[in-house]
């Protein structure tokens, strides 16, 4: 069947993820995946520009993975992972994360994806605090640009608006400070700018109360809101603060963990560690849905309280198949080296993106950590005024490079690249050169 055909079929039965009628008619019916290459039903090949959405970092069609999926799924595809049973391939997961992440982290949760991942954390933090006899410490405060999910918590954790009008009202208590966005975030002249955005935070505790804060929720470099890297002295600052007030610092690194930013977990970058970090995506590269949160020693230590059920539960929690996978898939992340890989390719991705795209005067900042780099449209350079929505320029340039072979997404007028960690030299250069290709056609 040709896509269109399939495209006819899906609109009459399927509603999709920021479902969009219009957006739609033109979509691309996928059919092939094969290392950082997508096939769609007409036979044409893109370079998938976003690895997925973020997570397929070590690329697609790897027999290892399926080979695996397939003999869990054989051997036991399915038990109840509640209290009371447990399966080797969860424990086995657990104990090798308790090596890879954070030091302090040590006991996961594990669930579907991000968003059951930022609820788990969420109640987590809650019910910390009401077994430290502060209950009324539930508030929690994420940034605006950021995402964290669609569920009706983590939407209203999500700072991007978007997402919330057709839903609204959101769950009470959630509060946004600004995003420390390098490009926009204005500071006071002399002033670090790292420094001002992270006093945010403590801005917002006090004029909250403390007593009313259970949590921050960050991703260490914001993705769906356009690749957002914090300044340097920012998250140390963040952790000073969250200390200080007894507030848990919650990094969402459903993107950034096991290695796409450069490192196996992004904190590092900036010598902090998380109280509670969740993941998602590249922990099974999207093979099978998975997810979960790890939390320090001293929160595990406070739900291994005897007498106490922690009444949070799913039925797919410690899935053995997705828990066979990520095992499976983070041995390739290692034996690959797949975080020094991002770190090096995604230097070379911003100095050709930097090479081929900084004179152009509507290219306001192009901007990376490791293999997750953007590039921002602007309609004036200097004032960096943004174009007018209705002007759609960064889905323009969305389709002009779909139709030459790169598919990827947008925010707004920013172009986000995320490409696996197994793209090569070649389809790196051929990623910068159909992006410059297609900001020219639409900005001349
Ligand atoms: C940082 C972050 N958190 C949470 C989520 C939500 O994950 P999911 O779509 O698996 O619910 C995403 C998804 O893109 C994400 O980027």
């Amino acid at each position: 069947m040709t896509n269109t055909q399939l495209i006819a079929r899906d609109t009459a039965h399927l509603i999709h993820p920021l479902h969009d009628t219009e957006a739609q008619r033109s979509a691309r019916v996928w059919v092939k995946g094969e290392g950082t290459i997508l096939i769609d039903a007409d036979g044409n090949d893109y370079i998938d520009g976003l690895a997925g959405l973020w997570n397929v970092l070590v690329g697609h069609g790897r027999r290892e993975l399926a080979e695996t999926a397939y003999n869990q799924c054989e051997t036991l595809a399915y038990a109840s992972g509640y209290t009371g049973s447990s399966n080797e391939r969860a424990i086995e997961l657990a104990e090798h994360l308790a090596g890879l992440t954070y030091p302090s982290i040590n006991r996961f949760f594990f669930t579907c994806g991000g968003g059951e991942a930022t609820e788990s954390s969420i109640k987590m933090s809650r019910s910390y605090w009401k077994l430290h006899g502060k209950p009324e410490k539930t508030k929690v405060i994420s940034r605006r640009e950021s995402y964290h999910g669609v569920t009706m918590a983590a939407m209203s954790a999500t700072g991007l608006t978007a997402y919330w009008p057709l839903f609204e009202p959101r769950v009470p208590g959630f509060l946004h400070i600004p995003s420390p966005y390098p490009y926009r975030y204005n500071n006071s002249p002399g002033t670090s700018q790292g420094i001002a955005a992270a006093n945010e935070l403590e801005k917002a505790i006090l004029r909250e109360g403390p007593e009313t804060v259970a949590m921050f929720l960050a991703e260490p470099v914001q993705g769906a809101g356009g690749v957002i890297v914090p300044q340097h002295d920012y998250f140390p600052r963040i952790r000073e603060i969250c200390n200080q007030y007894e507030v848990l610092l919650v990094a969402d690194e459903v993107i950034t963990a096991f290695g796409r930013t450069g490192k196996l977990f992004a904190l590092d970058h900036w010598g902090i560690e998380p109280d509670i970090v969740q993941f998602a995506k590249a922990i099974t590269s999207g093979y099978v849905p998975f997810g979960g949160i790890g939390v320090n020693d001293d929160i595990a230590a406070t739900l291994d309280d005897e007498g106490l059920v922690w009444m949070h539960a799913y039925t797919y929690s410690a899935h053995p198949v997705g828990c066979a996978v990520a095992m499976r898939n983070l041995r390739i992340i290692e034996e690959e080296d797949l975080p020094n890989q991002c770190a090096d390719k995604g230097t070379l991705l911003l100095a050709a993106l930097q090479d081929a795209l900084s004179d152009h005067p509507h290219v306001g900042d192009i901007r990376g950590k490791g293999l997750m780099c953007a590039v921002e449209l602007v309609a004036d350079r200097t004032t960096r005024q943004s174009f007018p929505p209705g002007e759609k320029v960064g889905p323009r340039v969305f389709e002009e490079a779909a139709r030459r072979g790169l598919f990827s997404r947008v925010k707004v007028d920013t172009y986000l690249l995320a490409p696996p960690a197994v793209i090569t030299d070649d389809q790196l250069g051929r990623t910068v050169e159909i992006l410059t290709k297609s900001i020219q056609a639409v900005l001349g």
